[in-house]
């Protein structure tokens, strides 16, 4: 039997932190030789919330770095970027038809968005139509996504079965693979590891700036182990390995802020230096070969589309 279609996105919405890395990266560098991989540099998605070309390119750039530095092989994974395949946003039009406007107002970020009183833009509303099409044109098995994206994928199965009943079987349901996180990272704050709340340890930081970011770290006074330094640290090195070292320096909450700068500097030493190596020509060449792998498979299956619904003569 062949392997299983697996396939993600990730958005290019700025640099990553160490939560993003150990919940949504890692995983991913983990599992990937296990399945026929798709990974997606979903650009149109970002667009619903950054609107900034020069920061766009940048991030792009970065994305693709981060996945390669993380382990990723290119050559083994298809690795392209979502508006290099324009099957995608034609598929989304298409399935525009059969949803409704009821169903979507559902849809939980719309719906946060709304309820924080921020205006909600069309692409935003339409973002888990847009999402269905990356995951269908491909006949996908598996999407990793985090809890937050699990309603996402159940709209692509409603999808699947409004586009089946309506023109015969075409699409196959997707299933959603939430892999048992890290859990939450907490930031130098204590609150929630986040870009918007510039509390973040950048993954592949300088030693600079992961020292700046570690000994910002809040701690409490209790003399025992610093929560939140402890929390990151275990992301580093196991439990085991760290019970000493807490032991040795209770309460010293410097030298075991230390310590952590020290793990994590040597944990990311070599995947920083693999990043550097890559060049933009690399990054364009890796995004070029995957779109012409992506387009093989989307554009068969866009024909059979058009075919179906009965707009290719
Ligand atoms: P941010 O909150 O920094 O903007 P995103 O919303 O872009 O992060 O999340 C990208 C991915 O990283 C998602 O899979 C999300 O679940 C994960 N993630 C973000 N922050 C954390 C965190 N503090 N701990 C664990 N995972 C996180
Ligand atoms: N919605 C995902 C996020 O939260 C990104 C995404 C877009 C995606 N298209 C996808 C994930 C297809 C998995 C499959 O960032």
């Amino acid at each position: 039997m062949g392997k299983k279609r697996l396939l993600t996105g990730l958005q290019p919405s700025g640099q990553i932190h160490i939560g993003n890395y150990f919940s949504a990266i890692k995983p991913i560098a983990d599992m990937y030789k296990d399945y026929e991989t798709f990974l997606m540099v979903v650009d149109y998605h970002a667009l619903t919330t950054l609107q900034d070309g020069p920061k766009m390119r940048q991030n792009i750039f970065d994305i693709v770095r981060d996945y390669v530095a993380s382990g990723v092989d290119p050559d083994d994974v298809v690795l392209f970027k979502q508006s290099d395949v324009p099957e995608h946003t034609e598929l989304a039009w298409i399935f525009n038809s059969l949803v409704t406007v009821a169903m979507m107002m559902l849809g939980h970020s719309y719906k946060d968005k709304v309820a924080n009183g921020k205006e909600a833009n069309v692409a935003l509303f339409e973002y888990p139509i847009l999402m269905a099409a990356d995951i269908l044109l491909y006949d996908t098995d598996i999407v990793p996504v985090g809890e937050d994206n699990r309603q996402n994928i159940e709209y692509a199965r409603e999808i699947v079965s409004k586009f089946n009943n309506a023109f015969g079987q075409t699409f196959r349901p997707p299933a959603e693979m939430i892999p048992k996180t890290v859990g939450m990272v907490p930031g130098t704050d204590g609150r929630k590891m986040s870009k918007s709340y510039g509390n973040v340890v950048p993954a592949f930081g300088t030693r600079d700036e992961i020292q700046k970011a570690v000994m910002s770290i809040v701690t409490d006074s209790s003399g025992g182990v610093p929560a939140n330094v402890y929390a990151i640290h275990k992301l580093y090195k196991t439990e085991l390995e760290l019970a000493p070292l807490y032991e040795e320096y209770k309460g010293k909450y410097k030298a075991l802020k230390e310590a952590l700068i020290e793990g994590i500097d040597s944990y990311i030493g070599p995947m920083r230096a693999k990043r550097e190596s890559i060049t933009d020509d690399d990054v364009k060449k890796i995004l070029r070969e995957g779109a012409k792998k992506a387009r093989v498979i989307a554009s068969a299956k866009m024909t059979d589309v058009r075919q179906k619904i009965g707009v290719a003569l």
